[in-house]
């Protein structure tokens, strides 16, 4: 590894970033993260700080967990990479699929298909799910309806069904086909409507309104994340994902719960789908299925599903679609592990006492700042702060003040991520109380320092 001088110089000028703009990275180079250890990281220049954001949304486990890191290594030694394509296989692929399967019985799942990440894995079921009903017998159902605010990865077909312009209008013509409801979103929506479940049956009439001038027979698939993470940790009404699933159902819609940032524990449930009280058609998951520690996905698939394509006996069943690393050996083998430590760490237990710990300690700063104009969470280690410079008028925070907040918050003791005008954060499952603590007094001196 080369030194100090060599890393902070030719930091930025070779690399470009995912969601940043090339030249601002140059101009403001990127933290250089060097070490991380429990729930902290710490940078090049020695300053450790609590992570709030788990990475990105995927640290689950914390920095240091050895037996996952002992898992990698050994596999890296007793087979380094197999084709997984239908023909050969390997012993970790096969026990993680069924470790992975054990986990979501109780969602309904019965299949696994491993992807390499979360793009991965709802591109599979954005593909899985237009498959599934060529084999019935309905062809004509390709199109998806999904929810504005909703961050689905950057493949053309995730990238269709998000709900934020800035992944889509420069990537633009996506896939046609694709057709979005307001989110539930109590702080700002277009029906002005402020209670939650309320919301929650306008956008259900909306979804109704769209289906029928669609043509049920139309449309493959909704997608949705039960709680909404990158567009700024919206917690939709308990009755919300219900109602959805409801509709779903009357129009032979496949409901995709996506749970890359909600599954294996994050909301205080295994998924977030089960924290609603709601069975998916398929879900896709990535992130906290190897605590970020290796990159890995998967795409799960119902008995309804599974059993359209096991039945069929015209070949078309066929998938033709997969990652030269779907059920990387190595991958799988972080898998087998970082769900044997899930489980025994029992993370989603801490998850939902922690994350209460945040929310709580967030409203109370809430109450001292205007600038906050929103705070969203209370379901697990998921946060969301709306920063706004004009509270009557919610005025989004201007970019410079949330960099300043950003860093400040930094240099007092917590990483925390920025999403537009949004604070977010999704710390490791096993962030301990007094790591709460540290991070809610950096974001009082960051917002004092405003
Ligand atoms: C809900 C959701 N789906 C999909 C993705 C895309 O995952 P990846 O970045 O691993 O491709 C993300 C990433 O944050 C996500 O939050």
């Amino acid at each position: 590894m080369r030194d100090h001088n060599f890393t902070t110089e030719h930091n930025a000028r070779h690399l470009w970033h995912p969601m940043g703009h090339p030249a601002d990275s140059m101009a403001n180079p990127p933290k250089i993260i060097v070490g991380a250890q429990d729930s902290s990281i710490t940078d090049i220049d020695g300053h450790t700080v609590v992570d709030a954001v788990g990475g990105l949304w995927c640290v689950n486990l914390g920095y240091s967990n050895n037996a996952v890191k002992d898992a990698i290594s050994k596999q890296l030694y007793d087979l380094p990479y197999y084709s997984a394509f239908a023909g050969s296989t390997n012993p970790p692929a096969i026990e993680a699929s069924y470790l992975v399967r054990e986990m979501f019985a109780d969602d309904g799942m019965s299949r696994v298909f491993f992807t390499s990440g979360g793009s991965d894995s709802v591109e599979t079921c954005l593909r899985l799910a237009r498959q599934y009903h060529r084999l019935r017998g309905e062809p004509t159902r390709t199109k998806y309806i999904s929810l504005k605010k909703g961050y689905h990865g950057t493949h053309f077909g995730g990238a269709s069904v998000n709900g934020n312009n800035r992944f889509r209008i420069n990537y633009e013509p996506l896939l046609p086909g694709c057709f979005h409801l307001p989110s539930p979103y109590t702080y700002r929506n277009p029906f002005n409507e402020t209670d939650p479940a309320t919301l929650a049956q306008l956008i259900a009439q909306s979804f109704e309104d769209e289906i029928a001038f669609q043509g049920a027979n139309t449309i493959a698939a909704f997608i949705m994340e039960p709680i909404q993470g990158a567009g700024g940790v919206i917690v939709p009404d308990a009755s919300f994902m219900k109602l959805m699933r409801d509709i779903c159902d009357r129009h032979g819609i496949l409901m995709i719960s996506d749970e890359v940032i909600t599954g294996f524990g994050r909301t205080g449930d295994w998924s977030g789908a089960r924290h609603w009280g709601v069975k998916p058609d398929m879900m896709s998951m990535a992130k906290g299925i190897t605590s970020g520690y290796f990159p890995v996905g998967a795409a799960l698939v119902s008995d309804k599903v599974a059993e359209v394509f096991e039945n069929d006996t015209t070949g078309e069943g066929a998938i033709f679609h997969g990652y030269t690393y779907s059920a990387h050996p190595v991958g799988s083998a972080a898998v087998v592990a970082t769900v044997n430590e899930t489980l025994r760490l029992d993370t989603k237990t801490n998850a939902a006492a922690r994350g209460q710990q945040l929310f709580e300690g967030v409203q109370k700063l809430a109450q001292k700042y205007d600038i906050i104009g929103d705070v969203r969470g209370g379901h697990g280690l998921m946060m969301g702060i709306e920063m706004v410079s004009d509270a009557t008028n919610k005025t989004p925070m201007d970019t410079a003040t949330m960099k300043k907040i950003h860093q400040t918050a930094y240099e007092n003791g917590a990483m925390v991520r920025l999403g537009m005008h949004n604070i977010l954060m999704s710390p490791p499952l096993v962030i301990s109380p007094a790591e709460i603590d540290q991070i809610v007094t950096a974001l009082d001196v960051a917002f004092g320092s405003v």
